[in-house]
């Protein structure tokens, strides 16, 4: 249990200006990437998150040089020093993206013993379709209790991915980029950190092409060069923002995005009554009335994202009428939905569906952040609800959110943290 909670006083409309920070998932897989460079890489825009914090020790304990600078948003990181292919489960398990350590550490020297990664309990995310990849490419891989270790020159081959993974792909990428040969990743991930790390990759030298489809051919390189790279603005806190301007029935307008990611979420938003106002680098999102039900199943990229069905699942317990929302890639996402019948919600779950029987008014009560996503959802509900809301273990969210509450609060919700 975290040692503070969450306090929300809802029924605030959001309103004003805001800006969304560089995108968590993308920084977890381009800090990794550094390792495959033989000289210096800054990254920029890095949000400043508990995932990044986290990454940043794991290059340090490998021997990287590394300079981050929080508040620059910037890191720069020297490779070169390190030496070491050990990352321990005891660093490992406190996030899913430690895992693109065994990808980065096998396209640089052809080993790795890393340890199992944690991340959020949504599901059962085996492991499998990564190691696929690895023995693809001539990776000889065992499991040994919390760690999986990984040895071999990388040799370029065509891999195949029975489902489509995010993870699974960014990590045959990161394995591929300077094996000898070529490599297709066939029913790769179109995500949009997929195309940054390709973009970053390439401004390194590397000659990935595809990326963005669901085929990406990797031509291997024998050197990669040092590289200044901007990170993409993270597409879910966009998405977040959204949900929470269109929950509370606000007037918000969310600067440094890129709309073309927000697509499938924007749809639904304009189909339940929300007024979406897409420009170059900004959307603003208001509300004029009240919001239609609406049917969500998650998909891979560009379908609608399962990490924005927790915060859209949580509004739609408000919309007037009957919404289905049915989750197709994680087994276990639900959790935000029981807790909110806490809140008077009405919803039925049935394995990978919830009907949830809009109401006219949620109110405030403790609730308790099972995953990021969910805490996210939660704070969602909690600036909808009359009343107070208490959300515990509130942490999960400082590992994707940048400053979310300041973020609210700047917006005119009353959130404030609580000493337990
Ligand atoms: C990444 O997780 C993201 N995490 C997740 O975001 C995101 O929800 C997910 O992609 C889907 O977009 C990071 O980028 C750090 P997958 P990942 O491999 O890579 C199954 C958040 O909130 N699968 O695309 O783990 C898996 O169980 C987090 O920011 C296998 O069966 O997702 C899942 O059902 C949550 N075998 C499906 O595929 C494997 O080897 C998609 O998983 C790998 C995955």
């Amino acid at each position: 249990m975290d040692h503070y909670k969450l306090c929300i006083t809802g029924g605030i409309p959001l309103v004003g200006e805001t800006y969304v920070s560089g995108g968590k998932n993308t920084a977890c897989a381009l800090i990794p990437a550094v390792l495959l460079s033989d000289d210096v890489c800054t990254l920029e825009n890095l949000p400043d998150i508990e995932d990044v914090h986290v990454l940043m020790e794991i290059m340090e304990l490998i021997g990287c040089k590394v300079d981050y600078r929080p508040d620059d948003k910037t890191a720069t990181i020297d490779p070169r020093p390190s030496c070491d292919v050990t990352v321990p489960y005891s660093i490992t398990n406190r996030m899913r993206a430690s895992y693109y350590l065994l990808g980065a550490l096998l396209g640089r020297c052809g080993k790795a013993e890393v340890g199992y990664p944690g991340g959020c309990a949504i599901g059962n995310r085996p492991f499998d379709l990564h190691i696929k990849g690895f023995r693809a490419l001539g990776a000889r891989v065992e499991e040994r209790g919390a760690t999986i270790f990984a040895e071999g020159e990388m040799i370029g081959n065509n891999v195949f991915f029975d489902r489509i993974t995010v993870g699974g792909t960014i990590n045959v990428m990161l394995a591929a980029a300077k094996a000898n040969g070529i490599s297709v990743i066939h029913n790769a991930a179109r995500e949009p950190h997929v195309v940054d790390l390709a973009n970053f990759l390439n401004s390194m030298g590397a000659k990935v092409k595809g990326a963005g489809t669901d085929t990406i051919r990797i031509q291997g390189v024998e050197h990669l060069h040092g590289s200044t790279y901007t990170v993409i603005p993270d597409q879910i806190e966009t998405g977040t923002l959204m949900i929470a301007a269109a929950a509370t029935r606000g007037d918000v307008t969310i600067h440094g995005c890129i709309p073309t990611h927000m697509e499938s979420l924007t749809a639904k938003l304009l189909e339940m009554g929300v007024l979406v106002t897409d420009s170059d680098d900004a959307i603003r999102v208001r509300t004029v009335r009240g919001h239609r039900a609406v049917n969500i199943k998650t998909q891979e990229y560009p379908g609608f994202p399962t990490d924005l069905q927790q915060p859209m699942s949580a509004m739609l317990c408000r919309a007037g009428g009957n919404s289905m929302v049915t989750e197709t890639i994680f087994e276990d996402r639900f959790k935000h939905l029981n807790e909110m019948r806490r809140m008077g919600a009405r919803v039925n779950i049935l394995d990978k569906t919830a009907v949830i029987d809009g109401v006219t008014e949620l109110y405030g009560a403790p609730v308790k952040a099972t995953d990021l996503r969910a805490g996210a959802a939660l704070v969602v509900a909690g600036l909808m609800a009359k009343g107070v809301t208490e959300i515990y273990d509130p942490g999960f969210i400082e590992r994707g959110y940048e400053h979310l509450e300041e973020k609210l609060r700047a917006l005119g919700a009353d959130i404030r943290r609580e000493e337990i």
